[in-house]
């Protein structure tokens, strides 16, 4: 039986997952908007894995005989007005991702639930690599987006973004 605290988290968890893929469309929509299509593509990219966590963890609920309910998503709509702004909010919505995930591990720790934990280090260890992904996308657009011909390039080097499904397999 898994503890109430932590079923409530994970359940939680999920609807931020899909809402973290529907704040990425919400972004792509902007980038395709202005023209940015690789930008656009590395966001849907994106979209894709988040759909995936929430996937993963309807997965481990259901293995464990916990019951899903899904939640109505937040409005993901923002008004952006630059393209560094968005990148910014995106690298300050993974923190926002993180901080979550360690609430759900600080729960299953002090209850003793190993294998909550065990299913929770790939999201810390992901967690890692998303904020790693979002800042060097600020630093590149820092570095080479201020003429056009930056800003082309690393549209290019974005639209070569392909979807990999998640290395975590239940
Ligand atoms: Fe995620
Ligand atoms: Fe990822």
């Amino acid at each position: 039986m898994t503890n109430e605290k932590v079923c409530e988290l994970l359940n939680q968890q999920i609807n931020k997952e899909f809402f973290s893929a529907y704040l990425y469309l919400d972004f792509a929509n902007y980038f395709t908007e202005v023209g940015l299509d690789g930008f656009a593509n590395w966001y849907k990219v994106q979209a894709q894995e988040e759909r995936d966590h929430a996937l993963l963890f309807t997965q481990y609920m259901q293995n464990n005989s916990i019951k899903v309910t899904f939640a109505g998503l937040e409005d993901p709509t923002r008004t952006y007005t630059s393209t560094l702004e968005i990148l910014k909010s995106g690298l300050e919505h993974e923190i926002f991702i993180t901080n979550s995930i360690n609430v759900i591990y600080d729960a299953a720790y002090s209850v003793k639930d190993f294998r909550a934990m065990q299913f929770l280090d790939w999201f810390v260890k992901e967690q890692g690599e998303e904020e790693k992904n979002a800042t060097d996308l600020i630093r590149k657009m820092e570095l080479f987006g201020n003429d056009s011909k930056g800003l082309y390039m690393l549209d290019q080097e974005l639209a070569a973004r392909m979807y990999n499904p998640p290395s975590l397999v239940l």
